[in-house]
């Protein structure tokens, strides 16, 4: 709470008047930056706020809440248009990942590695290392949110703004759920309008969308040496050049990322269900040996979601990929902590699931500021450069394995804090719920039932009912006692094979010529992207390969069903993808590489026997998986 409020102390002595061109920031009717004026002098504490547990919400639900929603918009503005030389501003924040390579809260860099960020990847800290740098941002927006709140004039409103306040907690952006009717993945309030009309203190106003982009204040050449990076003044989404006039094209991003559901909710449910070991898991990172049972990730499926956010060369040819895309650039895009904290809110599930299993020692692979490759990282380790207390230590994943001391949790865990059984299927169902939709697994628990309650079904004579028995009963042919195969491509690649970011896509037959069309192409079985840096950082390590999945059953199964597939056994579907499946890798430039030189890549296909769950409450249970070929 002091935390909190010498924060506020602090942005209202650095607030600015924007130099900004069509939208600005709200106007409060009088000169904030005159209001406080002070420093802090010390180590910063990310403490969140404990002893005070509120839900964070899916940000479609908090955009429900009009008081929640205004605070939120407003708390962002307000942050963007802190002075950026200011390390609690969007850009001091945003830029301790990675650009621009700076000391944040007086933590040094360790020789060697002055020209990288903070933020740690392909390592056993991925997940751990983002749970405090959410809360820091967090923290600070709470703090603007209380001090926004106690602008509205005395009365009603003020009352109910003072209350929602005190619950405010930042949102996630849940990629991989089925979004409500008419709507797509990338919500409206993200990827529509640069500007928002909102209802604050002073009344309404129209000012710039801080979901949309951050218009750098002003971008800082000097830490932007590259183009296209010295010449975008705000961040962008599939950009559609690479000089001053690019605009995002978040209508393309937005295809993209509803074109990929099926595939993104299918790795996730296979991520809940079959990934139990902590050190497999959290990361991308392919070690000879460990990795080798196990080839994705939640870190591997959040590198998709980057891709495709950033525009993964599905845009304008020659134009590269916005700052989602490159991990140096990516969380100065607002639509950055929003994917976070649904990557931190998987992890959070998925320590429900599997409480026992944490971080173990392994070396890291890459650099970051604080870290050079080969040491040893640990559940100790100091998760630099987020304090725990102001005698200057840090937060370790250890400290941070229980989520609720910082104040916040995910509806899904509502249950119950310790994971108990029935916590666990709790969280069971709602995965179920939110991520089986596109899992082969619910044809076939549908079809187990129809199986087990033939005809026990009321009034079931409509042709909805009719089409859905036809639909069970091919199903049946491809379920056995409770059992049926899934497939999936397991693919392996150095992470720095190119000069960019890119993604492998694999293919029945040949893609389309323009690459634009891959993603609504027939013929897709979907795509993995690969999250790199340019080489402005000096995080990019040549030796180190990713692994990541692309899942083969859920377009399997729609041959199945349309007759082009007798069934899903290996005498069946080996032969079809050994003669038909192609893989194509695409820079995020929207330039088509030869896979036939590209280091390290192995694709190579495995199916599994998977009993399909009976009840609602529980997961599919995966055998070991088979390898059947590699692709060349
Ligand atoms: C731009 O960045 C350089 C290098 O970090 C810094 O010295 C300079 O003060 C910055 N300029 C502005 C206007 O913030
Ligand atoms: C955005 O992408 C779509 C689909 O490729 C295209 O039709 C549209 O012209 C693009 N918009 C801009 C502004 O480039
Ligand atoms: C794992 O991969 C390594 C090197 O690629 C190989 O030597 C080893 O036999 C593999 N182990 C298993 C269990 O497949
Ligand atoms: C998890 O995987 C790591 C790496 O393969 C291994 O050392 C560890 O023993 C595994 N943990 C369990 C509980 O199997
Ligand atoms: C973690 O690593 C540190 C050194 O980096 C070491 O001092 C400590 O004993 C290790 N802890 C565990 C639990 O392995």
């Amino acid at each position: 709470m002091a935390a909190a409020t010498i924060a506020l102390i602090f942005f209202f002595g650095f607030l600015q008047v924007p130099v900004l061109a069509r939208y600005g920031f709200y106007d409060y009717g009088f000169d904030i930056s005159q209001h406080v004026k002070r420093q802090i002098d010390q180590p910063f504490v990310v403490m969140g706020r404990p002893g005070d547990v509120q839900m964070r919400q899916e940000i479609r639900q908090l955009e429900q809440d009009k008081e929640q929603w205004t605070l939120y918009i407003l708390g962002l503005s307000m942050l963007q248009f802190t002075d950026q030389s200011s390390p609690m501003s969007w850009y001091g924040l945003t830029g301790i990942h990675g650009i621009p390579h700076k000391t944040w809260g007086g933590v040094g860099p360790t020789p060697g590695n002055e020209k990288t960020g903070y933020c740690t990847h392909s390592s056993v800290l991925f997940p751990t290392w983002h749970r405090p740098y959410l809360v820091l941002y967090e923290q600070v927006l709470y703090g603007l949110v209380q001090s926004i709140a106690a602008l509205w004039p005395e009365g009603d409103a003020k009352v109910k703004y003072k209350a929602a306040a005190e619950k405010f907690r930042i949102p996630y952006w849940d990629w991989a759920s089925t979004p409500p009717s008419g709507q797509s993945v990338l919500p409206a309030s993200v990827g529509e309008q640069p500007y928002i009309d909102i209802d604050g203190p002073s009344g309404m106003q129209r000012i710039a969308n801080p979901l949309f982009a951050y218009t750098f204040t002003p971008l800082n050449a000097t830490e932007f040496l590259q183009r296209p990076w010295n010449t975008w003044t705000s961040t962008l989404r599939s950009p559609t050049t690479n000089d001053n006039t690019a605009q995002s094209n978040n209508s393309l991003v937005a295809r993209n990322l509803d074109q990929n559901l099926a595939s993104i909710s299918q790795r996730l449910y296979i991520l809940f269900s079959n990934y139990a070991n902590y050190t497999l898991f959290s990361n991308n990172a392919w070690i000879p040996l460990v990795s080798n049972q196990s080839y994705d990730s939640l870190e591997s499926l959040h590198d998709t979601i980057h891709n495709l956010a950033g525009g993964g060369g599905l845009g304008q040819p020659n134009v590269q990929g916005g700052h989602m895309s490159y991990i140096p650039y990516s969380a100065f895009d607002p639509i950055f902590f929003l994917h976070h904290a649904n990557v931190d809110r998987i992890f959070a599930i998925w320590q429900t699931l599997n409480p026992k299993s944490w971080v173990l020692p392994q070396a890291a692979v890459l650099s970051s500021y604080t870290t050079s490759r080969g040491e040893i990282q640990n559940s100790t380790t100091a998760l630099t450069p987020f304090y725990a207390g102001s005698d200057g230590t840090f937060w370790t994943s250890d400290s941070v394995r229980d989520h609720t001391k910082f104040g916040y949790t995910y509806a899904e865990l509502s249950g119950g804090a310790k994971a108990g059984s029935k916590a666990r299927r709790q969280v069971m169902k709602a995965i179920n719920r939110l991520y089986g939709h596109s899992s082969p697994t619910r044809l076939f628990r549908d079809a187990g039932k129809s199986q087990s309650a033939t005809d026990s079904r009321p009034g079931g004579s409509g042709t909805a009912s009719a089409e859905k028995d036809t639909e069970s009963a091919l199903a049946g042919t491809m379920f056995a006692g409770g059992h049926y195969r899934e497939w999936i491509a397991n693919i392996r690649v150095a992470k720095q094979a190119l000069n960019e970011p890119f993604a492998i896509y694999l293919f029945s037959g040949s893609p389309p010529q323009d690459p634009r069309e891959w993603p609504t192409s027939q013929s897709s079985f979907g795509m993995m992207g690969v999250f790199a840096s340019d080489n402005a950082d000096g995080m990019s390590a040549d030796q180190l390969d990713v692994s990541g999945t692309i899942p083969l059953t859920g377009r399997l199964t729609e041959m199945v069903m349309s007759g082009q597939l007798a069934s899903l056994e290996p005498r069946d579907v080996e032969g079809y993808l050994k003669s038909n499946l192609q893989r194509w890798v695409l820079g995020v430039s929207g330039r088509v590489y030869n896979t036939a030189g590209l280091r390290s890549l192995k694709v190579e296909v495995v199916s599994s026997s998977v009993r399909a769950p009976i009840t609602d409450e529980e997961l599919p249970e995966w055998g070991k998986a088979r390898v059947h070929f590699e692709l060349k």
